[in-house]
């Protein structure tokens, strides 16, 4: 069988928010898209939308729960049926667990460690070879957030993910340099998609207000991977809180924290005083 030499981008994650939009923007550029997601309703509804404004791109979804120890591997197999090359891939699937720690359930919380850092390195391994093996320009953009950049009480473990994500997408876009795979990390702030309700966030009013709109993140995102760049931090509110990032102690940065994403009343519950 001929190779399938079109532009084609995985994109996981891409019943919602992000996701989708990262596959409305790259069906506008012309990608050909293998959509990933556990809802199959929500997928095919999109790719029903995407074909409709652009009847020349061929759509594939895949429901697939990224949490399974298996997933990588069937989406490489199934991303890459008829011989076709990947170009871009989005590795975008991932959830947040806010409030106290140790009262969070502990099954969630790793779901969202096998999510967030293990099947995200896993397919970066499984695609990095895949993209390896073809040879063309190729792009993997890891979506990381602004939480990496500080610690983060009331929301520990997500945070240390995106650090994670953060810091081994920097390793390996630098590994890569001289190979034909640029690795990007997108650092999104509060953006408004369906995020913190999966989170159990309740964005206090002042936050909300400088949350960004989720397809203007994407719009720097797919800028920021085509040209290479190997961290990303869209918007000027997000570019300043990274500088104070820079500046401030780490203790100052904690609560912070604490105040924008509405930490105080779990503070209050826990007896430890209020920021
Ligand atoms: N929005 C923000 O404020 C913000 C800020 C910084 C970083 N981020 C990051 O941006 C990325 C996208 O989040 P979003 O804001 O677009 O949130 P979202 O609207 O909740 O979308 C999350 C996506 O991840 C998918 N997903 C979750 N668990 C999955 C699993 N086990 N297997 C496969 N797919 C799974 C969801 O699809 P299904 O439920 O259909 O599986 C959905 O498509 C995440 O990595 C998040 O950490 C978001």
């Amino acid at each position: 069988m001929a190779v399938d030499t079109r532009r084609w981008a995985v994109i996981t994650g891409a019943s919602a928010g992000l996701g989708a939009d990262f596959a409305r923007q790259l069906a506008a550029q012309g990608w050909h898209l293998v959509l990933v997601a556990r809802r199959l309703d929500r997928l095919q509804a999109l790719a029903d939308e995407i074909r409709n404004a652009h009847r020349d791109i061929e759509i594939e979804v895949i429901a697939l729960d990224l949490a399974q120890p298996d997933a990588p591997t069937t989406l490489l197999d199934r991303a890459t049926t008829r011989n076709r090359q990947v170009h871009a891939l989005i590795n975008n699937a991932g959830f947040g667990t806010y409030g106290p720690f140790e009262e969070l359930p502990w099954s969630r919380q790793q779901d969202m460690l096998l999510l967030n850092i293990v099947r995200l390195t896993e397919l970066c391994w499984q695609f990095a070879r895949h993209m390896r093996e073809h040879g063309q320009p190729a792009h993997i953009l890891n979506v990381g957030s602004m939480a990496a950049f500080q610690p983060t009480p009331f929301f520990a473990a997500y945070g240390a993910t995106k650090a994670y994500v953060r810091n081994f997408s920097e390793s390996l876009a630098w590994e890569l340099r001289d190979s034909a795979i640029r690795v990007s990390c997108l650092s999104p702030g509060a953006t408004r998609t369906e995020f913190s309700d999966v989170a159990g966030i309740d964005i206090p009013a002042l936050s909300d207000r400088t949350q960004m709109e989720s397809p203007d993140v994407v719009r720097r995102g797919i800028a920021g991977m085509l040209a290479g760049k190997p961290q990303i931090v869209p918007g000027f509110v997000n570019h300043l809180n990274a500088w104070l990032a820079r500046l401030l102690p780490r203790g100052v940065l904690a609560w912070g924290a604490v105040v924008a994403m509405g930490g105080r009343a779990a503070m209050r519950k826990r007896g430890g005083g209020t920021p």
